[in-house]
């Protein structure tokens, strides 16, 4: 029986010794793999799918910061998302937000070069906490109920052993010898990574990251673009008191099938979602090109799905104009109602409303 406050040191390597194979969970999982099959496909057939997913992307690191509380506006994070400049007057929620977005790609770039290993994993919370520290040398980091602040969960103590832990799971997520199933595999993973919480910090961001790296790893996904941490933070209670009952009761059984539905919903929602933004994206090149006729500019309609809050400055740094051809493009644009023009503090921005009115749903 484990202890809340005791260091749970006896956290024993995967896989777990239950049937990995039973027809529920397999029933589960051929669900969810044909739901990622399908939003791998449409992705697949899309000529710049970067573009379409980039606000998709930052969505998932919206949800995944505000799980761990860290909570900002889509204002506040799209004029974030544009302001190099005049950055003192970015939130940090927002600023964690985007270094989250930032922690996901060099983690991506990182597990095409070397995998998923400890040292990925320790690149991607540095990147997302902007720290140097690692593994955890020091005791006393335990995890507390949000409210009421009992603590719930003491993870395993000393370097060494986290550092064998860590290896051990390292080689469990590049063993493809043991046949068992991937989406199966993936609940196991983003498991045994959050108990053996490595870091005095970033934790949760850092395995809900390597969760959407994993199926890029496996080529279930050409894009990290699973918007997971919707439905976690929809069901952040399950997801918490599940993560307990596996250490506690050894409950596998039931949070591999909330991982599985996680990924089965949030697959639909996925492609539901690309699939609109794809429709609006071509109804405003037809647009584009009535009101801005023969200075119609591609680049600019890239943009404006990049970042759906813009300003002058921001298609001039584009290089999409000067200031007031620029100007002129976005009037333009807002009396066609393709843009929405709004103040905010001192500055005009003008916001691709309808492609917010998408991703916020
Ligand atoms: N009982 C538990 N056992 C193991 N991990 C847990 C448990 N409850 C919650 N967690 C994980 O711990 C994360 C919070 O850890 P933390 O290091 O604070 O993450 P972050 O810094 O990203 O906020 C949660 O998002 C969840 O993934
Ligand atoms: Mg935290």
């Amino acid at each position: 029986m484990n202890n809340k406050t005791q260091p749970y040191n006896q956290l024993t390597d995967l896989p777990p010794n239950i049937d990995l194979d039973s027809a529920v969970l397999l029933k589960s999982s051929i669900k969810a793999s044909r739901l990622l099959a399908e939003l791998k496909g449409y992705c697949q057939t899309l000529p710049n799918p970067q573009i379409l997913i980039n606000t998709i992307i930052l969505q998932e690191s919206k949800d995944s910061s505000a799980i761990e509380n860290i909570v900002t506006t889509q204002d506040d994070l799209y004029r974030a998302m544009i302001s190099s400049d005049d950055n003192a007057h970015t939130s940090s929620a927002a600023k964690e937000v985007l270094m989250y977005k930032e922690a996901l790609y060099s983690g991506l770039e990182l597990l095409k070069k070397r995998g998923l290993t400890t040292n990925t994993m320790v690149s991607i919370m540095q990147k997302l906490k902007n720290t140097t520290a690692g593994v955890r040398t020091e005791s006393g980091t335990r995890l507390a109920n949000p409210s009421s602040k009992e603590i719930i969960y003491t993870p395993p103590e000393g370097e060494e052993l986290l550092r064998k832990k860590l290896t051990a799971l390292e080689n469990f997520i590049h063993d493809d010898a043991d046949h068992i199933d991937p989406l199966i595999k993936l609940a196991l993973m983003h498991y045994q990574f959050e108990a053996i919480h490595p870091f005095a910090d970033g934790n949760g961001r850092t395995g809900r990251i390597m969760n959407v790296l994993y199926l890029v790893h496996l080529n279930l996904l050409p894009l990290p673009v699973l918007y997971l941490s919707s439905f976690i933070i929809k069901h952040k209670g399950e997801y918490y008191r599940l993560l307990r009952e596996v250490t506690e009761k050894k409950n596998w059984n039931e949070w591999i099938l909330y991982m599985l539905k996680a990924i089965s919903e949030t697959a639909a929602l996925s492609l539901q979602k690309i699939k609109e933004i794809q429709q609006l994206k071509e109804e405003i090149i037809v647009i584009s090109k009535e009101v801005l006729k023969s200075s119609y500019n591609r680049d600019l309609v890239d943009l404006l799905f990049c970042h759906p809050y813009v300003k002058i400055k921001t298609l001039e740094q584009n290089k999409i104009g000067h200031r007031q051809t620029a100007s002129t493009y976005l009037q333009k644009l807002a009396k066609a109602n393709v843009l929405h023009p709004m103040k905010l503090g001192k500055e005009m921005y003008y916001i691709n409303h309808r492609l917010m009115k998408i991703i916020s749903n």
